[in-house]
């Protein structure tokens, strides 16, 4: 038995390649460095639904059909905007993606990604009161985003950074919120039923809810001078110190050198104290586990780049949702395409096991 499936191949998948001794990620080929560098969000997609979804085999018309998906998705706000209201964003996402039916005509994939920040946006507008805004033809999927839940077309800088990031973490193996996709896509339950139970995953803490808390870190900080006093602090308490850690990566995320490199051509005032902490952090784990590798992880960055790119830290794991729905919905094509129903065993440790009858 393997606690927590460590080390456990439990899938074939072309989508991506993750080294954890090297620190490497690979996107179908592409290392994430340059895919985040060269590609936009839709470019992304096309990548790996290729070969799995008839429309990614012309990026430009991907780029026009996800335009479409997301008026489409505007089209049932009205009918699933209500019910989440008062909720904590990534619940009301929860539900109204709950609210799309296996049987809606068309790409279910491309709707499952178009929904996510059309829904995300009307949430967000909902709670200050707002009007949802529509889509705007014609601008990409990121910037979109913005503008829909801004009103107003976005700088093309920030647009660009969250493109980077949408892109950055648009897939990462067989992490908890993917292979709860492929557990579900497995059963042939359907692709809406697989994208709301790997949103399920990635709430949690562990998984994609760390991000918010990076942010509360450096403000319960506050200057450089009291990060090492309060990280002791938090270590000698048992708490984990969110932003570092990863299962699979012993040296450094490649993610978290991507995005600081997006985040320094950004305007954060909590850049410099980002680092300091950093260094503090990393000093600290060493210390404290100094048998096991505890680097920088994608959520510490990722914190500070949504931070920049004006986004309310409630919104952090929803939108980490907007980029990763985009490998979520490739597993799903491929599990249907080329896996087996996924049924691992347990191991009985209850009480005796009373002599057969
Ligand atoms: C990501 C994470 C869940 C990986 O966990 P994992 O592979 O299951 O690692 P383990 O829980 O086995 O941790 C191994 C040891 O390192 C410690 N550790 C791991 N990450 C730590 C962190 N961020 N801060 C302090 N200690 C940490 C654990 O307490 C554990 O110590 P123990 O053996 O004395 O219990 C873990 O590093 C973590 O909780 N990080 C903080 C949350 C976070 O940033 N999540 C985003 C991930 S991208």
């Amino acid at each position: 038995m393997s606690s927590g499936l460590d080390g456990v191949v439990a899938a074939e998948t072309v989508m991506s390649h993750v080294d954890g001794q090297a620190g490497r990620l690979v996107l179908r080929g592409l290392p994430v460095e340059l895919a985040a560098e060269s590609l936009e969000f839709e470019g992304a997609l096309a990548l790996l639904w290729r070969g799995f979804e008839p429309l990614a085999d012309d990026a430009a018309s991907l780029r026009q059909a996800l335009g479409q998906a997301r008026a489409r998705a505007f089209a049932l706000v009205p009918k699933l905007l209500p019910a989440a209201a008062g909720l904590p964003p990534i619940e009301g996402l929860r539900l109204m993606l709950a609210g799309l039916g296996d049987g809606e005509e068309g790409s279910q994939p491309l709707l499952a990604v178009a929904a996510v920040p059309v829904f995300l946006a009307a949430l967000d507008r909902q709670r200050r009161g707002l009007a949802p805004v529509a889509p705007t033809p014609g601008l990409g999927h990121a910037a979109d985003f913005l503008a829909m839940r801004a009103g107003e077309v976005p700088e093309p800088l920030r647009a660009k950074a969250l493109d980077a990031y949408l892109v950055t973490v648009s897939d990462h193996g067989l992490n908890a919120s993917t292979f709860a996709a492929r557990v579900v896509a497995s059963t042939r339950a359907g692709v809406f039923s697989s994208i709301v139970a790997a949103l399920c995953a990635l709430k949690g803490p562990l998984h994609g809810g760390a991000p918010g808390p990076v942010l509360d870190m450096l403000d319960a900080i506050g200057s450089a001078d009291r990060a090492a006093a309060w990280i002791d602090g938090e270590l000698a308490a048992g708490r984990r110190l969110m932003g570092f850690g990863h299962r699979i990566y012993t040296v450094r995320d490649p993610r978290a050198e991507v995005l600081k490199g997006v985040v320094r051509g950004l305007d954060n005032g909590r850049i410099r104290l980002a680092e300091q902490v950093e260094a503090a952090a990393l000093a600290a784990l060493a210390r404290h586990k100094p048998g096991r590798k505890l680097e920088t992880n994608v959520e510490f960055y990722t914190a500070l780049l949504l931070d920049a790119v004006g986004l309310p830290r409630d919104l952090f794991t929803p939108v980490f949702a907007v980029g990763r729905v985009a490998g979520w919905t490739a597993h799903v094509l491929e599990q249907e395409a080329t896996g087996r129903l996924l049924r691992p065993q347990s191991r009985y440790v209850g009480p005796p096991v009373p002599d057969a009858a």
